[in-house]
């Protein structure tokens, strides 16, 4: 059931122009190709076989040059549809019927609130038409919609507008784009849309028409997105030299959408709540998703569509390199700090994870049952990693010279992992190969380095030794080439400069190479035993294990000249906190340092509002499974809670005191400055809340009620719903529904925020919510907002030792699974750890997965949950 990506072979044909005619009719739709096919130049073995993909398809017609073809004449199965033909060149032309109001897959052409819509990537285009459904096929698509006028007045494909007539009560629409795409970038969108425009001039003078379209009623919630995508545009010229290249770039909202968006060429997709905002509606986390994903879709014309991958082995080729721009996007629009330190939590909060799981697999997999499975964090975050190291080994002059050489050689294109490297290779004059091992190889690097100081030679040595724990997909680790940022701080909080002879260490970046399994560099001209501050903005996703004592800790936090560093040392100090606290009781003396240091951070201007906010924000109870495997995780819950208490009651003044001193601004705008006050003032509100509920569940409940922007009333919203009283809650709770019933996007936090809550009564709210008439099993957005929230964020209940978090999460994932494969493979993701977590709970995860293997299931959630098994 497996493919391989050893058995790649390049098809036998190629389709080089693709022209589709879709009649969306009331009951079906009837889908007409014609294709021009030719042999294949890149196909090295002689072989007439024509193969199309085909999935869940009526067919009602095959010609070939014009000619029917009987049934003997074509093999058809399941999922495909070949003949042999001994011709050069040929026009196959195929009539296929499809249901787009029965696909509840949401893949393919389906219908959401009323307009119909596609998702091909990776293999939905095959639930269309017969097609070469492959990255390494690619096409010339002009397509023909003819709809009713009356519904479907907006009807949109790839590229430019050819012809819109109105006839009859039809509008038919004939769609050309010029450059040549894999199936998997086709769109279609047909409905009764409004249009909000803009306009941009690219680089060399190019005028671009902007649309995002949305349903009625949704016209105010563009301008965001709008903005967003006119700086994405001039970032991408300015920081990679790549331009615009169609005269009109659309972006549809729907409300259905398995994933966040898509990068169809001239025509995006978005999920709506990834492109929708107005202030009143959308917190500043929303704001900064937005024209993250915007962004990233945007920058994907060039990584992903100009530059394609050649098979989906490859996926990471487009969607790190992807990922590593829009987080340099937006490390540029606002602050570069907050930014990396929550890519890292994200990080080694799911990340980490996925490698030490049933799911561990390389950024290039070597193998892969259902595609879909594999938009991992693997693929988009951690092949981000690896592209940023590159950059970090490379500098970024020599990084950029590495990326125009690879979007020129390889245009038009569909190409590997390995051609990226090779561009960076050819601008560098660097051998990468054994750096190819981040492509290959599966598994978190566990890193330790130790001091030796020898005061007679002056010298201190750096001890670098590296190990891989095997992972799921097997096989021994080989030495990976860790890039480690470092610096020294002497015990005075001076910064030191670092001489070294080293071949190894590049003295102009200040970054040691560990290529060896142990490696050792010496630094020479040292006085006294420094601190050491390693991995400098997380220079390399590993695992970190240093011999710096708790006091050269603080010292870092308050004086290291890496900001990340000074977040991370704190980090580190929470964890060892907390870890004691599961064990025994906190280390008092370690409590007092921790505190001056905070109290100094926040007293400091030099420091951000927004990093202020993230010091005080404790790491997430999964980060502990990997320092203390099978580590009882709501003993680490409580354990945090209380170092949260304590914060909150040993600083309970000075956050008094900073609340009420920083500004309210009743001019909303997404700006850095008022982004970061609020993030602070609202982390202090619920340190307040958390040391006196009495006095602050009233100031709570005045800003929900008086809040003119969703940031500061959602937050207030979710600490009451957390902490308040009942009464107060459910309060709340009904003020909050009546004031927002009508928007789809503010009810998806409605539901969210209701399953935070832990108390005895979690499950069945859980429960009742999804008998609520707002709620929709259609709706994946919804099924995340309440089944995929409570499994991911409500820690003491999902995991409560009765184990009925686990049963209620399984059962779920049967029902889902039959309507939607990729939402119930994603959703049953937590269950999959088991084997981290301690014996009894594990063996309650491990028994519900047990009961969902001897069900029917989808080729989705059969991989995932016979990988979790094996
Ligand atoms: N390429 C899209 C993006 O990252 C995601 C598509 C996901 N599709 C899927 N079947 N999982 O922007
Ligand atoms: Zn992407």
């Amino acid at each position: 059931k497996a493919i391989f990506l050893k058995d790649y072979l390049p098809p036998a044909f190629t389709t080089k122009e693709t022209f589709l005619d879709f009649e969306l009719l009331p009951e079906h739709t009837i889908v007409r190709s014609r294709l021009l096919v030719e042999r294949n130049p890149k196909c090295g073995v002689p072989s007439n076989l024509f193969l199309l993909d085909g999935n869940e398809l009526e067919l009602l017609e095959v010609r070939v040059d014009g000619q029917p073809l009987g049934e003997s004449e074509y093999q058809q199965t399941a999922t495909s549809l070949s003949l042999e033909i001994d011709k050069d060149q040929f026009v196959f032309e195929c009539t296929t019927r499809i249901y787009p109001d029965r696909n509840t897959a949401l893949e393919g052409l389906y219908i959401s609130g009323g307009m119909y819509c596609t998702q091909c990537e990776a293999e939905g285009f095959r639930r269309i038409t017969f097609f070469q459904d492959r990255p390494d096929v690619l096409s010339v698509f002009t397509t023909k919609i003819t709809a009713d006028l009356d519904k479907y007045p907006t009807a949109l494909s790839n590229g430019n507008l050819v012809t819109r007539t109105e006839e009859n009560g039809k509008v038919i629409a004939e769609w050309h784009d010029p450059f040549p795409k894999p199936s998997y970038l086709f769109a279609l969108v047909a409905g009764d849309l409004i249009c909000q425009e803009d306009r941009f001039t690219t680089q060399s003078g190019r005028n671009v028409t902007l649309q995002i379209f949305v349903e009625q009623g949704n016209e105010h919630k563009c301008d965001h997105a709008l903005a967003s995508l006119k700086r994405s545009m001039t970032w991408d010229e300015e920081v990679y030299g790549r331009e615009y290249d169609l005269d009109l770039f659309m972006i549809v909202a729907v409300d259905h959408f398995n994933m966040g968006a898509m990068e169809n060429k001239g025509l995006n997709i978005f999920n709506s709540s990834c492109v929708l905002a107005t202030p009143e509606t959308a917190t500043d986390d929303a704001f900064a998703r937005i024209e993250g994903i915007v962004g990233h879709e945007y920058f994907h014309n060039w990584s992903g569509n100009r530059v394609t991958c050649r098979d989906w082995f490859q996926l990471s080729l487009k969607e790190g390199f992807t990922v590593f721009r829009d987080a340099e996007f937006s490390s540029d629009m606002g602050s570069r700090a907050v930014k990396r330190l929550e890519d890292v939590s994200f990080l080694r909060q799911h990340q980490f994870p996925e490698d030490a799981g049933p799911m561990a697999h390389a950024v290039r997999p070597a193998s892969y049952m259902e595609i879909s499975n594999f938009y991992t964090v693997t693929i988009y975050e951690k092949g981000s990693e690896v592209v940023g190291m590159l950059r970090t080994i490379l500098g970024a002059d020599l990084f950029r010279k590495g990326s125009d050489l690879y979007f020129d050689t390889f245009d038009g294109q569909a190409a590997t992992t390995d051609d990226f490297v090779w561009a960076m290779e050819q601008v560098s004059g660097k051998d990468l190969t054994q750096f190819k091992r981040w492509y290959s190889q599966a598994g978190t690097p566990r890193l330790s380095v130790r001091r030796a100081f020898d005061a007679a030679s002056q010298t201190l040595t750096l001890t670098a030794a590296q190990h891989t724990p095997e992972t799921a997909d097997g096989s021994k680790k080989e030495p990976f080439v860790i890039p480690v940022a470092l610096g020294l701080v002497a015990q005075n909080g001076n910064a030191l400069a670092i001489e070294s002879e080293d071949k190894r260490f590049n003295a102009a970046q200040a970054v040691w190479l560990v290529e060896e399994a142990e490696q050792t560099l010496v630094i020479n001209g040292i006085a006294e035993l420094p601190a050491v501050s390693l991995l400098r903005d997380f220079s390399a996703p590993v695992l970190l294990e240093d011999d710096l004592t708790d006091q050269e800790r603080i010292l870092l936090i308050g004086n290291d000249p890496n900001g990340y560093n000074r977040w991370e040392q704190c980090q580190i100090i929470y964890k060892k906190l907390i870890l004691q606290k599961v064990d025994a009781e906190f280390d008092e003396a370690l409590l007092k340092a921790l505190k001056q240091s905070l109290r100094q951070l926040l007293q400091d201007d030099a420091v951000e509002n927004a990093v202020k906010a993230e010091l005080l924000s404790l790491p997430a109870e999964s980060e502990f499974l990997q320092l203390v495997p099978n580590i009882d995780i709501l003993s680490v819950e409580a354990a945090r809670e209380a170092l949260r208490l304590w914060i909150a009651t040993e600083l309970f003044a000075d956050f008094e005191q900073m609340f009420g001193s920083l500004e309210s601004y009743s001019d909303y705008a997404f700006e850095p400055e008022q982004v970061g006050v609020r993030k602070l003032k609202n982390t202090l509100l619920e340190y307040l809340l958390l040391a006196n509920l009495e006095q602050y569940q009233g100031i709570a409940l005045a800003q929900f009620e008086q809040a003119s922007n969703m940031t500061d009333q959602l937050s207030a919203f979710k600490y009451i719903v957390q902490y308040g009283d009942e009464a107060a809650a459910n309060k709340v709770i009904s003020v909050f529904l009546s004031q927002w019933a009508d928007d789809v996007q503010v009810l998806e936090q409605w539901f969210r925020v209701q399953v935070s809550r832990s108390d005895e009564n979690t499950l069945s709210r859980v429960k009742t919510l999804l008998d609520h008439e707002l709620f929709e099993y259609q709706n994946p957005n919804k099924i995340r907002a309440v089944i995929g929230a409570f499994a991911m964020t409500n820690v003491k209940s999902f995991h409560a030792a009765d184990g009925k978090g686990y049963e209620f999460l399984a059962e779920q994932v049967a029902k889902i699974d039959q309507m939607n494969p990729q939402i119930a493979a994603r959703l049953v993701g937590p269950l999959t750890k088991w084997k981290s977590y301690d014996l009894s709970r594990g063996q309650k995860m491990k028994a519900q997965l047990d009961l969902l293997a001897t069900k029917v299931l989808s080729k989705d959630l059969y991989e995932v949950v016979s990988k979790s098994l094996g």
